[in-house]
């Protein structure tokens, strides 16, 4: 079993689902809400635990009734909380979730509360866990202190350093110097590179736009059509795999739990595409986000199901 370990955002989701969503004052009559365990970071962390990594979230939440979502699904989970600050006063971010039955998509407010005090200090307390961890994985829904930190920590006990540039935000550049691997969706490929990606061609453009920020290996992840790796030396692409969706929210996170799972196993890079392919294709079937990530043995099912590959 490999080490995951890296600072994340723990967020309670607040999900309605509705035939379709509201246009500015407009009132939709939905079909149901759901509170459930979220945020990129602490979803991320899940799909990494259940696809089989030991995954150790460094992060910060409040003792209030959102907070209490994230304390039980660690509890059941059965997953570390020991680098998890809680702040007695502090309020725990929370996301409000949109999504249309339709189509399965959604749109998501999120209030980052107590996440934004993950400081450096933070992640240097976990300094122990990443001297003999086997991955490192981060989102920008924590401070910039604390992605630069985890970088340094990183580069110190040369550990692959896998950054999910997500939500998109108008953070230093310098962010990306020597990122191992960076894991935008095109959203996010494009407000950092400025290239907006659509075709193929885009994304071996905005792929450059990274290398020229200092990122050795780049992933650009293209919803249902799959996902585009491209390094100095080799280019690749994994198509999507055809499911019944039912709710996306954390597809990306899935895809970056399982990545990162994969990579902390020395699996080769389009190996670690394809499986964590398979863990967002599974997630997606599912309801929440969290709650949606698939168990290794699943995965490993898929794997061989879709790919020919046994693990
Ligand atoms: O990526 C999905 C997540 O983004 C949700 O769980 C929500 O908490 C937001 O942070």
């Amino acid at each position: 079993m490999g080490k995951v370990i890296g600072p994340g955002s723990l967020i309670a989701d607040i999900t309605g689902f509705a035939p379709h969503l509201p246009i500015g004052g407009e009132t939709v009559k939905g079909s149901a809400i759901r509170f459930g365990p979220g945020g990129k970071g602490s979803n991320q962390m899940t799909a990494a635990h259940r696809a089989g990594s030991d995954a150790r979230i460094i992060g910060c939440r409040g003792d209030d009734v959102l907070g209490q979502i994230l304390k039980k699904h660690y509890e059941t989970e059965g997953m570390s909380e020991e680098y998890v600050t809680v702040l007695p006063d502090g309020e725990t971010g929370g996301a409000f979730i949109e999504v249309d039955e339709t189509d399965a998509q959604n749109r998501i407010i999120v209030v980052f509360g107590a996440n934004e005090q993950v400081t450096r200090e933070s992640v240097l307390a976990a300094e122990k866990d990443f001297a003999d961890c086997d991955a490192v994985l981060t989102q920008l829904e924590t401070t910039v202190e604390a992605v630069m930190a985890t970088k340094e920590l990183a580069q110190k006990y040369n550990k692959p350093f896998i950054l999910n540039p997500a939500p998109y935000d108008n953070v230093p550049r310098e962010i990306f110097q020597g990122i191992d691997f960076v894991t935008p969706n095109e959203t996010e490929a494009e407000g950092f590179t400025g290239i907006k990606v659509d075709t193929i061609e885009d994304c071996r453009e905005a792929a450059k736009v990274f290398f020229s920020m200092g990122v050795k290996n780049v992933v650009i992840t293209l919803g249902v059509r799959g996902v585009f790796f491209m390094n100095e030396k080799e280019e690749l692409f994994v198509p999507a795999l055809k499911v019944k969706a039912i709710e996306t929210t954390g597809a990306g996170d899935a895809f970056n739990g399982g990545f990162a799972t994969a990579i902390a196993d020395g699996l080769p890079v389009e190996t670690a595409l394809k499986f964590a392919t398979c863990t967002a294709a599974i997630s997606v079937t599912r309801l929440g986000s969290s709650p949606s990530m698939p168990y290794r043995h699943e995965i490993l099912a898929l794997m061989e199901q879709e790919f020919g590959i046994t693990l």
